[in-house]
């Protein structure tokens, strides 16, 4: 049987933080489905089939790690997609009471899945999209802060 992985999240953009947790995930698993929920009241900066794209981009030469983007609860998405378990990165403890609290739910609305929690590298613990977006907003450098690509749509979105 695969093993298969989902990692959900906003990906507003893909930051090299978690570019990292995908290739660990890649590790442990057979299939990493990357899903992006489409939030209803959220302005992203970028449309959820521009950061699709992108991320299709960026994983070109890895076809075993897939993008999809979905609507509802996360545990429903997983079982579309033949998933044993749900990957988040851990940044800090600050991230830990929220991260736990929906670890618990998801468990309580689909006991066979599991939440497995995953650190990334020390050089990315203080790298999230939405101080990417600040800092690239107000004209400080993002480098080596998310993939090359998305720096440039964002140079380009910021032209626009
Ligand atoms: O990294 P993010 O942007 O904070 O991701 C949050 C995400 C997408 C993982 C979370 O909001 C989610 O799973 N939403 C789907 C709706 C759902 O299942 N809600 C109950 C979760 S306990």
């Amino acid at each position: 049987m695969d093993r298969v992985v989902v990692y959900p999240g906003s990906f507003d953009p893909m930051t090299n933080g978690h570019v990292e947790i995908v290739n660990r995930s890649r590790a442990l698993f057979d299939r990493v489905h990357i899903g992006i929920l489409r939030h209803p009241q959220k302005q992203p900066l970028f449309t959820v089939e521009e950061r699709i794209e992108m991320i299709e981009e960026i994983y070109a030469d890895t076809p075993e790690v897939t993008v999809l983007a979905f609507e509802g609860l996360l545990v429903d998405f997983a079982v579309s997609v033949g998933a044993q378990a749900i990957i988040r990165g851990l940044r800090a403890a600050t991230d830990f009471e929220y991260e736990l609290q929906m670890a618990l739910m998801n468990r309580r609305l689909q006991d066979q899945i599991e939440t497995l929690f995953m650190v990334p590298h020390e050089e990315f613990t203080f790298v999230s999209s939405s101080l990417v977006k600040e800092v690239f907003g107000l004209g400080g450098s993002i480098e080596g802060l998310v993939p090359e690509l998305v720096e440039e749509r964002m140079v380009a979105k910021m032209r626009a």
